[in-house]
């Protein structure tokens, strides 16, 4: 925090007040006791910085909710959004236009081979809502097994409680089974080596499966790398392992990758780094570094064509909003044209203002204490440039 101004950006505690006041009186917010909430109103933004009414200058060292991955208020990126207003601010998802098209043809473009199809979403919750759906109806089972030390979004209630016959074919609030997972510092496998970690999770995993019934299982979700249940990176092998577990039983493996995709884990999509393909990835956040709202869900072709012939029941007024889709497509050119997955997301850069990277740093930092030890001398990055060792001082630290 500081006392610097945004240009152009004038001090005005009056309106902070008053911001503050409607809050107070009419806003309730997300996952808090509403009485003692004193939330900070933020007058502007831009690149790694937002500003308060009294002038004072933070940096936004949590991206917000790990979602500004290009920063705030890219240029290029606003500049798109302005010209969509302009243009076709929004069209129901019956219709083709070209925002969304020009989105999804990027999307499946980042996405491995053999998934060449988009569902839109409003966030990452839906994404995983219409993830998991798709997976009950192209095996014709149930279950879907995770992590217990996991997140992946805030709904699940809202189909079953609907009155219409929209909920007949998805009444699935059932059917939810939890596993542990890899997680080195409080192993629940006594394990003591990363290869000891991730075989005695692949073999409790296939006990869950086999327990479970294998027929009655429909999908394996899992955040490529747990995210707010504590930045957990898979030991080597782990996710190899699952997704051979998800082949060998006809299980629909779902990647989250709504908070460690694009970029935020050095690629476009983390489990890249991980010799893995999904039936299914979920997208959100830095797809558009949350200047509109939108996610979704990149599908395998197997997947797609069941619903080749067969209604997919399931759909959202807002899927594939010009507005959200004009954003992620600038969003996708702008990481491009910077070079910003390959240079400087990999590279673990110090930020800077355009860089609001610390999560990634995170993230990276603990990718960097599963890589073999550094000499010392270098910054083990993937790049290979010398550098301080930062790692070194931060391996120190770890508990
Ligand atoms: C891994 C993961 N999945 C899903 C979600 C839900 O996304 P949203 O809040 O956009 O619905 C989140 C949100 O933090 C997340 O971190």
């Amino acid at each position: 925090m500081g006392d610097f101004q945004l240009d152009g950006h004038v001090p005005d505690p009056k309106r902070g007040a008053e911001v503050f006041a409607m809050d107070r009186a009419h806003v309730f917010h997300s996952w808090s006791a509403q009485k003692a909430l004193k939330p900070l109103p933020i007058a502007a933004a831009e690149g790694s910085y937002f500003w308060d009414y009294d002038g004072n200058r933070y940096l936004d060292f949590s991206c917000q909710l790990v979602n500004t991955n290009i920063g705030h208020q890219h240029p290029k990126v606003t500049a798109a959004i302005a010209a969509q207003v302009a243009k076709l601010t929004t069209i129901a998802p019956q219709h083709a236009n070209e925002a969304r098209g020009e989105a999804a043809t990027r999307l499946a473009e980042l996405a491995p081979d053999g998934m060449e199809k988009i569902f839109f979403t409003n966030g990452g919750a839906d994404a995983n809502e219409n993830a998991i759906r798709m997976a009950r109806l192209h095996t014709g089972r149930t279950k879907v097994l995770s992590f217990y030390r996991s997140y992946h979004g805030n709904t699940g209630a809202a189909i079953t409680s609907t009155g219409d016959p929209r909920r007949w074919p998805n009444e699935f609030a059932i059917g939810h089974v939890h596993f542990f997972g890899p997680y080195l510092y409080r192993s629940a496998f006594w394990a003591s080596t990363p290869e000891e970690e991730s075989q005695r999770a692949l073999q409790h995993l296939e006990q869950v499966i086999q327990f479970e019934g294998p027929d009655t299982i429909a999908a394996v979700l899992l955040e490529t790398i747990v995210g707010t249940a504590g930045v957990l990176i898979p030991p080597p092998g782990y996710l190899a392992g699952v997704r051979e577990l998800c082949t060998r039983y006809g299980i629909v493996y779902i990647a989250d990758e709504v908070m460690c995709g694009f970029g935020r884990a050095g690629r476009w999509f983390a489990f890249t780094d991980h010799g893995v393909v999904p039936d299914l990835i979920t997208f959100a956040k830095g797809s558009n570094s949350g200047y509109v709202p939108v996610g979704g869900v990149i599908i395998s072709d197997e997947i797609a064509a069941t619903f080749d012939d067969r209604v997919f029941p399931g759909g959202l007024t807002y899927s594939g909003h010009p507005l959200a889709c004009a954003s992620i497509v600038a969003t996708i050119d702008v990481m491009k044209s910077e070079d910003i997955v390959a240079t400087r997301f990999a590279s673990g850069r110090r930020c800077s203002d355009r860089d609001c990277v610390t999560w990634q740093n995170a993230i990276q930092w603990s990718v960097r204490s599963a890589a073999p030890p550094c000499s010392g001398r270098s910054t083990w990055c993937r790049t290979g440039r010398r550098g301080r060792c930062s790692r070194r001082t931060a391996a120190r630290r770890r508990p």
